[in-house]
Parts: structure tokens; C-alpha cells; sequence
């Protein structure tokens, strides 16, 4: 669609002289606001009103603009006698003319209990203007009086209109027509005029004053809380000193909000002698925060459109009046210097901080760190957790990063049995849309004690080997393997296992299996035990442990009745030995028992090959202990022979 030529651009000075305000939210919405009575609504009969408007979008330099065109009805009929309205812009009043039955003259003028009719003004006013009648002059009272005429009145950015049955008067909020007036300490500017009608020779004319608060006076400040007093007594629209209020309503952005909409937003109304107060929280629904920066420390100012309407009527007069101002509130900039919550859990190695709450109107630009500076993305390519998290009720939001303490932007230091990782880093952020950057630095420090191993010792007496474990940083999280089988429950019944939360121990006999035999001495053996303790969630060794102990042993023995005994024991040096294949010299002499360790045999001096030597007062039996030769052929390249005196 094209731009229609007849369309007539809405200017500021063109919007407060026809009704028209606009208002841009936090998130870049424009909302448009006209009055009912505005100059361009098509008006039937004072109770529909249709408004048309064209709105062009400006694209960026590649794209058109965009035309849109829209049109709202509304329907309104309730009019009070006076209606008026404080906008952003403008004030308007817009008063009833006269009805044709206002025509009649007063019972008993001299009486004049009813006050419309004593004032001859007053009874002027209420004359029915027909079509014959003319505005010619604009009456302001200043207070003293200017006239002007009403082309003049216009091009002094003033609208003046009749409708079928009311006068409408707009100004724009302050004018040199205008006066400030301290109303019960709130300042109000102040709209007062008649509008004189001529038709021939005869003149009546119309008062309509309107009166909007400003914002001297009628706001105070916590940081929790904006109070706002509308005098509930507004004299400059007050004829009489009578007044009774019928109705109070508050809304927001125009819009009226019910008592438990009210609640559950936390406004509250009240009502004095003096006031109409209203209390709304800092960060309620219905407004928005901004951010600002100062001297790189971040503020917020936070901004409410509240709106209050009236209904009141003058006892003395039976007129009401319909009161209505939208008034925008901003509060003063508050220092709210960001929060830092650490959540760093140091046992999972990670930092873990959130920064804010913020405006939603702040971006996290880039993290700075000792040596280099990570825009988000770099932070994220990195390994880094970023996050943002908008508060779902109130329009804030926080900053979420995990650092792992293996980055290299990690610092860590040792100190008595503990590690001390630290994190220096510096958020650099953004207000939007101004590019207003500010930054704010944070320390981090996360302390984990040092991982002990466990540690084992041991010894032996004359039979057992004693192991002992000292749990390490990890307490009993490991498995125990003894020799090379694991420490089962079983095991650990032969074993005399012990246990007490800090340590462990149990015993193992020299002849146990699980102990291996290094090599045979003149009266004992030498074994050795070996301990492991075993990480059974990576399967590796955390410890590794190995005891050396002699045992004394008796391996060979005579008896008086020339019985001989010799017991044979496989080292561990000769793995693929079989015991029960030895044999003494006589090969058909075998061991009279065996197993997989020892072999047992049980000879005399006179039998297998036995020898004998005579000493001066002993004699010295000798045999030997062998695999048989074809055996000892296939094993000869592996190991050496087993030999026993
Ligand atoms: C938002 O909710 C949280 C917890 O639900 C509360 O602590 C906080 O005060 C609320 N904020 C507002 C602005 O209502
Ligand atoms: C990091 O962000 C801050 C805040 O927006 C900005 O002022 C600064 O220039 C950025 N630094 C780098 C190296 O981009
Ligand atoms: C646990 O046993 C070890 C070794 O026997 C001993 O030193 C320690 O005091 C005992 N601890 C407790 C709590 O009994
Ligand atoms: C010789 O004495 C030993 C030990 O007392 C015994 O075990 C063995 O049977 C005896 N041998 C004979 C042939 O009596």
C-alpha cells in the first residue's frame, strides 16, 4: 500500500494538540495511545468513536518501509459531565453543553437554592448551543485573565472542538497559558478557561479547567518502594467545598487493574482526609528496570506508568466529575552492585559461579582472565559453561560460568595437605541499547585436600606373615589382592582379617599358597608375600606391596630307625615345575606325596640311591632330589635344576 497522500503526519506538537501519546517499552514495542475525542475519530453521536491510523515502519537502508493500517471502534456513553484526562503530553477537559431542557429559567430565581441557576454565568452556560452558535474567543485565567481568539488558540498548539454535545479542550502539558499550583503540597498545572459561543447578538459561554499533577510533590522514594499522593481534594476543579468521591481506580499503561490483580501485584491504595496515596514495590509487575552505568558500577532506575481515575461528584452542583491521569514514574538510579554467588563444589573439580541480578537489558560481552580475554564464544569453544538465566518473575536476569579447574586460567598452589585452586576473572558487560560497557571483577578460590593413598605395612614372626593397610584420603574404596587372588570374604576368615575404619590387617601363614618361596637356605626358607590394593572403579593398582620374610624350617630329618624324610619346595623361579615328577637318584623313587608346591619324600640310608660318608663322629647320608633325565632334557633350556643335600 502506498503512503495515502490525504494521511497527515503526527507530529509531537500535532499529538499533544489531538489526543495523541506514544510510549516505547523495555522491549522496543511502541504502545499508542489516543483519546476517544481525539481530532481525527469519527464521532457518531457521542457514543462510538473510531479512530484510523497509518503507521510506517522505517526498514533498514536494503528495506522498504512498511505501512500498516489500523483502526479501533470504541464504545463509550457513560459520560460524566466533566471528563478529564493527564496524559504524558497533554491535558484534556471535555464538559456536556447544555440540553434543550437546560432552557428553562429557575422556579424562583430569588431563592436560588440551586446554585446552577443562581449564577447568571451558570445559566448562560447551560444554554443549548445550536449550529448558529460560533466559538470566537478563549478566555484563559492565568490567574488573570488572557483572551485570544480561537484560530490563534490553535495555532498555539491548543484543540477546540465541539461534538454533538460536548465541548473538548486540549492543551499541551505546559503552555504559557498554564500556572503551577501547590495543591496539598502536590504541584499541579493548572488549565483554567471560557469559551465564549456568538451567534448575532447573543453570547454564552462554556468554563472547563483541567489540572494535572506533576511530578514535584506527588513522589516519594525507598529503594523498595514508590509512594504516590494525588490530592484527593483538587481545587482548582472545585467549585464548591463540597465534594463526594464515588469511585477511585488504579490501573497501569492505561488499563484498569481489579482489586486481586492489585494484590497479587503488591500495589496498594489508600485514601485520607488529604490524599489519594498509592504504594507500588520497586520491581513490581506492570514496570521494568533499566540498567545505567556510572563510574563503571552498575544502576538501575526502574519505571511504572500507574494510573489513577476518579469519580467524584460536587453535592452543591449535581455534577461529576471523571478524573484520569497516567502518570509515569521513574525512580532515581540505585547502586545495584551484582551479586557474586559461588557455588563452586571443590569435589567436582569445576568453578561454579552466578553473577547478577541484572536488567534484562545487560549482555555479557567477553570474560577477562590474568593473561587473555574470551569473548562467550571463545569461552564456550573452550570448554566453559555459559549460561543466562532470566528470573521468571520479575524481567532480571543472572550469569552463569563453569570453569574446570584444569584450565590453564586456573591457578593452583599446595598448602598442608591441601590444593588451593583461585580463579581472578573480570565479566565485561554491555547495556543495551545505549553500548554502555561496565565490568565487574571477581574472585573465586576452592580449596580440596591432597588424595593420600593408602599405605601398607607388614612383618612376620616365626609362622605368619602381619600386613597392615592405613586407609588413605579415599578410606576402604579399594580392593585387596594377596599374592594374586582377591581378599574374598572366605580368605579373609583364614586370613584373621581385621578391620576399624582407619586401618586394616590380617595374617598370613608361610605355608598359605598365596606365598611364594624365593629360595631355600640351610635351616629356612625365604618367601615373600605380595600385597596389592586395587582401584576397582579404573581396575589399577593404587598400591603395590611385597614382604620378604625366612621361616625356619626343618626340610630334611632322620629318624633313629634309619628313616629319612626330605620335603621339596618349587620356587617361584621355576614356574612350570610339577613336583610330583622328582624323584630321588633312583628314578622309581617318587615323592610319597605332592601337590603343586612340595613334593614329600620318605626314604632310608640304605635305599634310592642313598650314600654314605664316614666322619669322625657322624656319618653324612646324601641323595638327591631331580627331575629324571628324559624329563629334564625337555626342561633344561628353561630353568635351572632344583638340587637338595
Ligand atoms: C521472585 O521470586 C523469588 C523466589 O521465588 C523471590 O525471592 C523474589 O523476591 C521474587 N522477586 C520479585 C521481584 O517478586
Ligand atoms: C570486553 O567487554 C567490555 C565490556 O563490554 C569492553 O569494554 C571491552 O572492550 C571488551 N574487551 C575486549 C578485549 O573485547
Ligand atoms: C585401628 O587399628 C589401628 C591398628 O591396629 C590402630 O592404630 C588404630 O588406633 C585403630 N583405630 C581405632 C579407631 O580403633
Ligand atoms: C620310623 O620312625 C618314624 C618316626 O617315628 C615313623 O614314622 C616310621 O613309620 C618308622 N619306620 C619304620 C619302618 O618303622
Amino acid at each position: 500500500k502506498d503512503w495515502d497522500d490525504s494521511a497527515i503526519l503526527l507530529t509531537p506538537s500535532l499529538a499533544s494538540q489531538c489526543g495523541f501519546s506514544i510510549k516505547i517499552n523495555q522491549m522496543g514495542n511502541a504502545m499508542i495511545y489516543a483519546s476517544l475525542q481525539n481530532c481525527f475519530a469519527q464521532n457518531v453521536g457521542d457514543k462510538a468513536f473510531t479512530t484510523t491510523l497509518t503507521l510506517r515502519l522505517h526498514g533498514n537502508r536494503m528495506a522498504e518501509d512498511e505501512l500498516y493500517q489500523v483502526a479501533e471502534t470504541c464504545q463509550y456513553a457513560a459520560w460524566a459531565s466533566r471528563e478529564i484526562v493527564c496524559d504524558r503530553n497533554y491535558m484534556e477537559v471535555s464538559v456536556k453543553r447544555a440540553a434543550p431542557d437546560d432552557y428553562a429559567l429557575p422556579e424562583n430565581p430569588v431563592q436560588g437554592t440551586n446554585p446552577k441557576f443562581g449564577d447568571p454565568r451558570r445559566a448562560a452556560e447551560k444554554q443549548t448551543i445550536d449550529a448558529g452558535f460560533r466559538i470566537t474567543t478563549i478566555m484563559f485565567y492565568i490567574p488573570v485573565e488572557k483572551v485570544m481568539g480561537v484560530t490563534e488558540a490553535q495555532r498555539s498548539g491548543y484543540g477546540i472542538a465541539n461534538t454533538p454535545s460536548r465541548l473538548v479542550l486540549r492543551s499541551p502539558k505546559t503552555t504559557p497559558e498554564t500556572y503551577t499550583q501547590n495543591v496539598a503540597g502536590v504541584h499541579m498545572t493548572v488549565l483554567k478557561t471560557s469559551t465564549v459561543f456568538e451567534k448575532k447578538w447573543l453570547a454564552t459561554q462554556i468554563d472547563a479547567a483541567a489540572a494535572c499533577p506533576i511530578l514535584e510533590g506527588s513522589v516519594s522514594f525507598t529503594p523498595n518502594t514508590i509512594t504516590w499522593y494525588l490530592p484527593r481534594h483538587i481545587d482548582p476543579l472545585i467549585s464548591s467545598g463540597q465534594l463526594q468521591l464515588l469511585e477511585v481506580h488504579i490501573g497501569v499503561d492505561g488499563q484498569r487493574l481489579d482489586p486481586a490483580e492489585m494484590a497479587a501485584r503488591q500495589y496498594s491504595l489508600s485514601i485520607n482526609d488529604v490524599h489519594i496515596i498509592i504504594q507500588i514495590p520497586v520491581g513490581a509487575v506492570g514496570g521494568y528496570f533499566k540498567s545505567h552505568v556510572q563510574d563503571d558500577h552498575y544502576h538501575t532506575s526502574y519505571t511504572i506508568e500507574p494510573m489513577l481515575e476518579l469519580l467524584w461528584t460536587e453535592d452543591s452542583i449535581h455534577e461529576d466529575t471523571r478524573y484520569k491521569v497516567l502518570f509515569p514514574i521513574t525512580t532515581p538510579l540505585l547502586s545495584r552492585p551484582p551479586q557474586v554467588i559461588d557455588n563452586t563444589v571443590p569435589e567436582q573439580r569445576m568453578f561454579k559461579v552466578l553473577l547478577g541480578p541484572f536488567g534484562s537489558d545487560v549482555a555479557l560481552m567477553n570474560i577477562s582472565f590474568p593473561y587473555e580475554v574470551l569473548s562467550v564464544a571463545d569461552c564456550i569453544a573452550r570448554g566453559f559453561t555459559v549460561l543466562e538465566h532470566m528470573s521468571p518473575n520479575s524481567s532480571s536476569k543472572v550469569f552463569m560460568l563453569e570453569v574446570p579447574f584444569t584450565d590453564p586460567v586456573v591457578s593452583q598452589t599446595r598448602d598442608m595437605g591441601y590444593t588451593v585452586y583461585s580463579l581472578h576473572l573480570t565479566f565485561g558487560l554491555l547495556v543495551l541499547p545505549e553500548f554502555a560497557p561496565f565490568s565487574h571483577p571477581v574472585y573465586l578460590e576452592a580449596k580440596l585436600v591432597d588424595i593420600v593413598p593408602p599405605s601398607v605395612s607388614g612383618g612376620c614372626d616365626y609362622q605368619n606373615f602381619y600386613v597392615l593397610v592405613q586407609y588413605g584420603t579415599q578410606g576402604a574404596n579399594f580392593q585387596t589382592i594377596v599374592g594374586k587372588q582377591l581378599l574374598t570374604s572366605d580368605l579373609a576368615e583364614q586370613y584373621s582379617f581385621m578391620e576399624n575404619g582407619t586401618h586394616l590387617s590380617f595374617a598370613v601363614p608361610f605355608s598359605s599358597p598365596d606365598v611364594v618361596f624365593e629360595a631355600i637356605e640351610s635351616s629356612s626358607v625365604k618367601t615373600r608375600l605380595d600385597v596389592a590394593l586395587l582401584n576397582p572403579e579404573t581396575n589399577k593398582n593404587i598400591k603395590e606391596f611385597s614382604l620378604a620374610c625366612n621361616f625356619p624350617s626343618t626340610l630334611i630329618e632322620c629318624f633313629p630307625n634309619g628313616t629319612m624324610t626330605a620335603l621339596a619346595v618349587k620356587l617361584e623361579s621355576v614356574p612350570s615345575l610339577n613336583p610330583g615328577q622328582l624323584t630321588l637318584r633312583d628314578p622309581t623313587c617318587g615323592p610319597s606325596y605332592s601337590d603343586d608346591r612340595y613334593a614329600y619324600f620318605v626314604f632310608t640310608g640304605n635305599s634310592c640311591g642313598t650314600t654314605r660318608k664316614f666322619f669322625p663322629n657322624m656319618m653324612l647320608y646324601a641323595n638327591e632330589i631331580s627331575l629324571p633325565d628324559e624329563l629334564e632334557k625337555i626342561r633344561e633350556s628353561n630353568t635351572e635344576d632344583p638340587e637338595y643335600e
